[in-house]
């Protein structure tokens, strides 16, 4: 495997370059169609290191624009392979509506909220992006579900760190770069991780159909999967271009978090007449012992590898056991 970019429209170079079902997963941050070259009055930034020449939708051109590219997204995305699509509000609703158009399945709709709210002074202050998660039907998906943080681990305020990672809102900052080159909006490394660690296994194919400064790309190098993808800026392209071929394939792997093993290992699984025997033998004794009922479940959980709430339905009797 090969990462491949082009320098050319995504929707046509997409029908030229890519075959049916050929990559795992898609992420993406299309131009936004509000105001084409003059997004950076938005932004408080020294524009110097911004590069130039972004290539904005016309707003009456987006409906249409993002039909196009969507249902080459969905041709060349596997049976069971992830699209990820990053939006801000303005043009929400076409990108809905061409997803609604296709057989892609919606599994989320994220937010992400970020730490530089657009300042306004008469209404409330914009500080979210929306991410739209959606899967193609067909194969089995790849969703890593303990890929950050085990089953067991605490967040800082007490509650499953796992619960609060897989919640559908996500605070993340921006990549703060002074005076690095960059494209006018480059999503965070943070961000981008999250999504591949979770949606993509090592060695898979991620496509990006709007490339920008290749950040997609980048962190899919960094965690050893492969990128392909599309930008129609030259400028741009060349510039990132050059520098992803100079990244280290796996240079983010040291970054990742290591989750610690799980203690419900057989969450999940048929609980059969013997174990659900064992498991109220055990709660018993338990109990003769003087555990209290809160104290005795955690024991039966570290010793049964099952969760809580599992065990307190197999000890009130409200679990059928299989054979
Ligand atoms: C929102 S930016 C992507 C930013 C990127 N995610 C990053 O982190 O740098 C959208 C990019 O799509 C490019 N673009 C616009 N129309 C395109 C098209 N038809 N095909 C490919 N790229 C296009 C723009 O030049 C711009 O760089």
């Amino acid at each position: 495997m090969n990462d491949c970019f082009y320098n050319e429209d995504c929707v046509s170079g997409a029908r030229k370059h890519l075959v049916d079902s050929s990559v795992d997963l898609i992420i993406t941050d299309p131009p936004y169609g509000i105001a084409g070259d003059t997004l950076h009055k938005h932004y408080n930034r020294d524009e110097r290191y911004v590069l130039d020449g972004y290539v904005d939708v016309p707003q009456e051109d987006y409906a249409a624009f993002s039909r196009d590219w969507i249902k080459e997204a969905e041709r060349v995305l596997k049976p069971g392979g992830s699209i990820y699509i990053v939006s801000g509000y303005t043009n929400l609703r076409h990108i809905l509506n061409a997803l609604a158009g296709t057989s892609l399945c919606e599994i989320n709709h994220l937010i992400w909220k970020y730490n530089f709210g657009v300042y306004t002074k008469t209404k409330y202050i914009s500080s979210h992006y929306h991410i739209l998660f959606y899967r193609k039907s067909g194969g089995k998906p790849t969703f890593n579900t303990f890929c950050r943080y085990g089953d067991s681990e605490k967040h800082d305020d007490g509650g499953s760190a796992n619960y609060r990672d897989r919640e559908d809102v996500w605070l993340m900052n921006r990549d703060y770069k002074p005076g690095m080159i960059k494209n006018k909006n480059m999503l965070p490394t943070q961000l981008l991780m999250k999504m591949i660690q979770y949606s993509s296994q090592e060695n898979d194919v991620v496509c990006d159909f709007f490339l920008g400064s290749f950040s997609t790309a980048n962190v899919a190098k960094g965690l050893n999967r492969y990128a392909v993808g599309f930008e129609v800026n030259r400028r741009v392209f060349s510039y990132h271009e050059r520098a992803f071929h100079e990244l280290e394939r796996g240079f983010l792997l040291s970054r990742v978090r290591q989750p610690s093993a799980n203690r419900n290992v057989n969450g999940g699984r048929a609980v059969s007449a013997e174990e659900k025997a064992n498991i109220l033998g055990t709660y018993a004794q338990l109990r003769e012992k003087g555990a209290n009922k809160k104290n005795a479940l955690h024991t039966l959980s570290e010793q049964f590898g099952r969760g809580y709430w599992s065990l307190l339905r197999i000890i009130d009797g409200r679990t059928k056991e299989h054979a």
